[in-house]
């Protein structure tokens, strides 16, 4: 049975009993206290915790899950997976233990068709029902029954099963299945967990419990949480070594195979490598489709992070060329059946992944250089070691992780001082956490938060509106009151200031009390959705407590407004001109400016541009409503809303269409209709890493000013060009910069024939000191003319001749001195023969080479005295 099948088969057999079919939710949690959906739970949290109503009691899903504890092992055997998909059945306090577990055997031996006599099962130790169900109801003989506790001694979970943060929790049981001697040595799961995989594990999700697994409080209703790896079926039906032989991930260890050259089985080291390869690239690929973008934290780090070990393997087995756009495109191929965002987002995922590869390899190439230099400098200086500032300098700067830089070195017969590491490791982190905690005052904003919870937003349809000051902090600290002069941060109960969020920037305005007033110049989202208030009190006294009327500076509001329509009008456009795959990547949504970031793989050219700006100004024109409702995802999606990333299925989103065009989720204020804008102006395009690029905009009446300031600009251009009218100052300009060029080419031509007539003189009037040829002479120059005649001139006194040129500017003089070889061989230098005139005009000889030199002095009065004296000191050097 190939993988299709299996998950197929799965999702019907629970439909055909009255479960819905629920989809995938996406690998960005939806439950807090989660990095990555960890467990086809999660998405049901609220329903099996009881805060929610569940609008079904029975539910299926093939659910993408990710690991990540489990990052560094993958690779090195068969068995790890960071990704994989959990089929899985969910109660939510309909049926329990007895439904469950006779579910799971039914599918297990008549639909899968495993034998009864090959299955195992464990159960929690006091779990008497769940024993019970399995030997009475099932008929599974007791030697096959092994009972666990809670933990193992290492404190890993055994029959008790968490999401590894706060939520619901229970006892667990577990099914495996015997694949038989040719996998190890027989006894059960306690024995050995390769031979008797575990395929299945069925929770009976009862209690809720904390963030160190302690149960809280047990659950209002019983719920049932099932998850079975697809992978895992797979093996077994499949009947091979491992998730790498399915037909799920055999293409991309083919992929990785063709690639590298390698044959996979050959070779432990390089199995491990084509191993890394194929699993990390599905899972990569998986995780930009669900909108993660590489970064340097959270989970965009911990897909940096995979992407890079990915490429740094590839390139270890010799791989010169990218790997990522041939990787994705087998991903996509073997799995957008069951999962279309796949195809939907393939040339986004194929920008982000390309252009992450591409900037690796870059810094991977400078890294190992650094690498490579700080080996030969360990090896030198006798160390067998590598220096924790080394390893550390790899990571921050190249992205080296530790283990990349432990593995390089250990071929290098090196050690790396892990410790030194760690502790550079830790103080980084110490800083990051102070840079974050300076000025935020989060545990005092936390606490208002669970006072007053979320404040009530209401700046949708109005600017201003009465309130209470709910909390009051001065210098990140709560107080009870605030005077003139005093830095707040205020919370009310509701309010009209828009909290930053979604790139458009907070508002600002003004709080007033009976007794006092506070500037607001920003406001942003605190803790448990807190709407923070940051200002000056600049008049009177504040209290906590008290009333207040709370008003938006309008005219800044508008023109964020503005701009934010404008950013949807613009994003539209752009896909439309530029393609599907041109998507945000960011912005920042200010008062009459916009700053939007797209993923792109080359610069727009100037026509393009043109056109977009046209295209969306046209646009703007047509004066279309603004519309913004919140609605299921399911129908945003199904309207073709964009920007799908982090939201859970059964949420209520907000929904801001604009026309018939544009549709997208969206939290930030819009004009009414689209002619409100006016105008939106480009101002310009650039990049912002491989792959990545950046318009900035003005819109409505700043995007005039932009373009009067322009005006003004070329307005003075025509002006210093003496042209009468703007039209001809481009080519006044052209005719300028040409007339220029020739002038300096002639007045070049003139500069040289003067100076080989002055070279001609020069060497005319040349002198005779004991044979040597020597001239010298003053001329007007700087160091680079007097070194041009003076090395032309010494070619002219050929075999033993010497020159000295001095020249006077402002007040100071300069002096070079050249000699030939010969003269040069008979011990005179050019920084010996002027030493003397140097320290004559008050400065130091410069001595550069034997034959040439330079001195400069103070004393531009003193240069002819200081030029007389030379030939007698050429007499003296030759001895005479
Ligand atoms: N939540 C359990 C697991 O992830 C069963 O679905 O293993």
């Amino acid at each position: 049975m190939d993988g299709d099948t299996i998950r197929r088969t799965f999702l019907e057999f629970f439909e055909q009993r009255g479960h819905r079919v629920v989809p995938s939710s996406s690998l960005i949690p939806t439950a807090p206290g989660l990095l990555l959906t960890n467990a086809g739970m999660n998405q049901f949290v609220p329903y099996l915790l009881g805060t929610e109503r569940p609008p079904y009691l029975r539910a299926a899903t093939a659910q993408k899950v990710f690991r990540t504890p489990d990052i560094d092992l993958v690779g090195h055997d068969a068995r790890h997976l960071t990704f994989f998909e959990m089929l899985g059945n969910f109660s939510f306090g309909d049926y329990f233990k007895e439904d469950a577990i006779r579910y799971a055997h039914e599918l297990v031996t008549k639909e899968l068709g495993i034998d009864h006599d090959r299955l195992w099962v464990t159960v929690f130790e006091s779990d008497a029902d769940a024993e019970a169900i399995w030997l009475d109801g099932v008929g599974l003989p007791p030697d096959r029954l092994v009972r666990r506790g809670k933990f193992d001694s290492d404190g890993e979970s055994l029959n008790f099963w968490w999401m590894h943060a706060a939520g619901p929790c229970g006892p667990c049981s577990e099914i495996y299945v015997d694949r038989g001697p040719a996998y190890g040595p027989d006894g059960g799961p306690d024995v050995d967990e390769e031979r008797f995989l575990e395929i299945w594990n069925l929770v009976f999700m009862q209690d809720e419990c904390d963030e160190h697994a302690e149960v809280v409080r047990e659950l209002p209703r019983k719920n049932i949480d099932t998850g079975s790896s697809l992978e895992r079926v797979a093996v077994v039906l499949q009947d091979v070594a491992s998730a790498f032989d399915t037909d799920l991930l055999r293409p991309l260890v083919a992929s990785a195979e063709e690639l590298t050259e390698r044959v996979y089985g050959r070779q432990e080291r390089d199995d491990v490598s084509l191993r890394i390869i194929a699993e990390h690239a599905r899972a990569t690929t998986f995780l930009i489709a669900d909108g993660v973008l590489p970064s340097n934290e959270g989970r965009g780090y911990v897909l940096r992070r995979m992407l890079r070990r990915l490429v740094t393997h590839a390139r270890r087995l010799g791989v010169a060329v990218d790997v990522m756009p041939s990787l994705v495109a087998t991903v996509i191929e073997r799995f957008h059946g069951a999962y279309p965002e796949l195809a939907a987002n393939q040339a986004f995922i194929h920008q982000v992944a390309t252009s992450e590869e591409e900037g690796f390899a870059r810094t991977y190439r400078q890294g190992m250089g650094v690498f490579e230099e700080e080996v030969a400098k360990a090896k030198a200086s006798g160390s067998k070691r590598l220096s924790g500032e080394a390893a550390f300098r790899l990571h921050d700067t190249f992205g080296f992780q530790e283990q990349l830089t432990l593995e390089l070195a250990r071929e290098q017969g090196l050690e790396v001082d892990a410790d030194g590491f760690a502790r550079l490791m830790q103080e980084q982190r110490e800083r990051a956490r102070r840079a974050r905690k300076r000025g935020e005052g989060a545990g005092d904003l936390g606490e208002v938060a669970a006072e007053g919870g979320p404040t009530e937003f209401l700046g949708y349809e109005r600017l201003d509106a009465d309130a209470h000051i709910v909390g009051l902090l001065r210098d990140g600290a709560r107080e009870d009151s605030a005077g003139e002069g005093d830095r707040v941060l205020l919370a009310l109960d509701r309010t009209p200031f828009y909290a930053e969020g979604g790139g458009q920037v907070g508002d600002a305005g003004t709080i007033r009390t009976a007794t006092g007033l506070v500037q607001v110049t920003d406001t942003r989202l605190g803790p448990g959705g807190t709407i923070v208030h940051e200002g000056v009190v600049t008049a009177g006294e504040v209290r906590a407590g008290d009333e207040a009327g709370a008003s938006v500076d309008p005219a800044r509001r508008e023109a964020t407004t503005r701009s934010h329509t404008a950013t949807h009008v613009l994003h539209h456009t752009l896909r439309q001109t530029l393609g599907e795959h041109a998507r945000q990547a960011g912005s920042l949504v200010a008062p009459g400016r916009v700053r939007f970031d797209f993923t792109h793989y080359e610069s727009v050219p100037r026509d393009a541009l043109e056109e977009i700006e046209a295209i969306a100004n046209r646009r703007l024109a047509d004066d279309q409503p603004v519309r913004a409702y919140e609605t299921t995802l399911e129908f945003a999606r199904s309207q073709g809303a964009m920007a799908l990333f982090g939201e859970k299925y059964g949420d209520l989103v907000r929904v801001v269409e604009i026309g018939d065009y544009s549709i997208e989720l969206c939290g930030g204020t819009h004009v009414h209709r689209t002619g409100e804008v006016a105008l939106l102006r480009v101002a310009s395009e650039s990049s912002i890493g491989s792959g990545f690029r950046r318009i900035e905009a003005l819109t409505g009446p700043d995007a005039l000013a932009h373009v009067n300031v322009e005006r003004r600009l070329l307005e003075e251009v025509t002006e210093a060009l003496g042209a009468g009218d703007p039209q001809t100052a481009p080519e006044r300009a052209r005719q300028a910069l040409a007339r220029i060029k020739q002038l300096e080419s002639e007045l070049g031509a003139i500069r040289r024939t003067a100076r080989t007539q002055e070279v001609e003189r020069f060497a005319a009037s040349a002198q005779d000191v004991a044979g040597v040829r020597l001239a010298v002479a003053r001329m007007p120059g700087g160091a680079d003319e007097l070194r041009e005649v003076a090395t032309a001139l010494r070619k002219r006194l050929e075999p033993e001749g010497a020159v000295v040129l001095g020249a006077a500017a402002d007040g100071k003089a300069l002096l070079v001195a050249a000699c030939t070889a010969a003269l040069v061989a008979r011990g005179v230098t050019a920084p010996n023969l002027i030493a003397e005139a140097a320290a004559t005009v008050g400065g130091k000889g410069g001595g550069r080479t034997p034959d040439l030199a330079f001195a400069g002095g103070s004393r531009a009065d003193a240069l002819d005295a200081a030029l007389a004296g030379i030939p007698a000191r050429l007499l003296g050097l030759l001895g005479g």
